[in-house]
């Protein structure tokens, strides 16, 4: 069977990827960011995983405002980035890993939940830049599974909801008939919001709750209805919601979880900006 071994979250920012092709890593204002993934790097070095399920939100690349599912995942053999309008450069293609595509897809029908297969597939900013955080010298070393869920439109899914969906695909890949080793990633948050009256909202103590809930007590946010978490966390802090599939999915791989890295800094553009990764225990 295939072995689930850690999951990741990091936030997303297409200022990222600017700031990346520019080589502003040391500027004092990345500087920060950037210092909190190197331990992640070695961790991945040292682990060599095959495959990453990628937990994100499409902003209008794939999906726009008149066809949004709640949840779809991709089964392409191949997933191109492509021009969304915020002026960074393209990243080349992702291999998809589309045996774990049919394998994620099955186990969630079978386990009734309605989603959308995509075996074309365009990837945003939110897909990639983790991948570029992750590996940043060229490609990334591994296949990917895309599994996007909605939090750009209302009515997005619940906590509740999104925690089922992400122990769902954690149980789909510890079942898995394969010998590859699989890490979960979450891309997305933590607090910020973009426009509106509260524009430039964040809210660090909610976040560093949410952080250390991570940890020990995974099902806490699932308290919170999606009104809740735009109100703590701010129209777009609700891809926060990515951070709680993630975790739920390390479930189907063991009772515990080890914090191997952390770090958070605000902010870059209008978020505060997290990062953690976690090892089955
Ligand atoms: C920003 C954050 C996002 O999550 C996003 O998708 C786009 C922009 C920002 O803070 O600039
Ligand atoms: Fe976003």
């Amino acid at each position: 069977m295939a072995q689930l071994i850690g999951g990741l979250a990091t936030s997303h920012i297409p200022a990222i990827g600017n700031a990346i092709h520019k080589g502003l890593q040391n500027d004092p204002y990345w500087a920060p960011f950037f210092a909190g993934y190197p331990p992640v790097q070695q961790w991945l070095g040292a682990q060599k995983p095959d495959v990453v399920v990628m937990f994100y939100n499409d902003h209008g690349l794939n999906f726009f405002l008149d066809k949004m599912p709640t949840f779809a995942v991709g089964a392409a053999a191949q997933y191109n980035n492509a021009d969304e309008g915020w002026g960074i450069p393209t990243l080349p293609p992702f291999k998809g890993e589309v045996d774990l595509s049919w394998q994620i897809i099955n186990t969630l029908v079978g386990k009734d939940f309605d989603i959308v297969t995509c075996q074309d597939m365009l990837v945003d900013h939110a897909c990639t830049l983790p991948l570029k955080l992750f590996w940043p010298e060229g490609e990334a070393p591994v296949t990917i599974v895309p599994v996007n869920i909605n939090t750009v439109q209302f009515p997005l899914p619940s906590a509740k909801r999104v925690y089922a969906l992400g122990k769902a695909v954690g149980e789909a890949i510890a079942a898995w008939d394969s010998s590859k080793k699989v890490v979960v990633c979450a891309s997305g948050g933590l607090s910020h919001q973009l426009d509106g009256e509260r524009a430039g909202f964040i809210n660090k103590a909610f976040d560093l709750q949410f952080m250390d809930s991570l940890v020990s007590n995974p099902e806490w946010a699932t308290q919170f209805s999606t009104l809740d978490l735009v109100e703590k966390t701010g129209t777009q802090g609700v891809e926060l919601l990515m951070w709680l599939a993630m975790r739920a999915a390390l479930t189907a791989a063991g009772p515990s979880v080890k914090e191997v890295h952390r770090n958070y800094h605000i902010p870059i553009s209008n978020t505060a900006t997290g990062l953690m990764a976690f090892e089955v225990a």
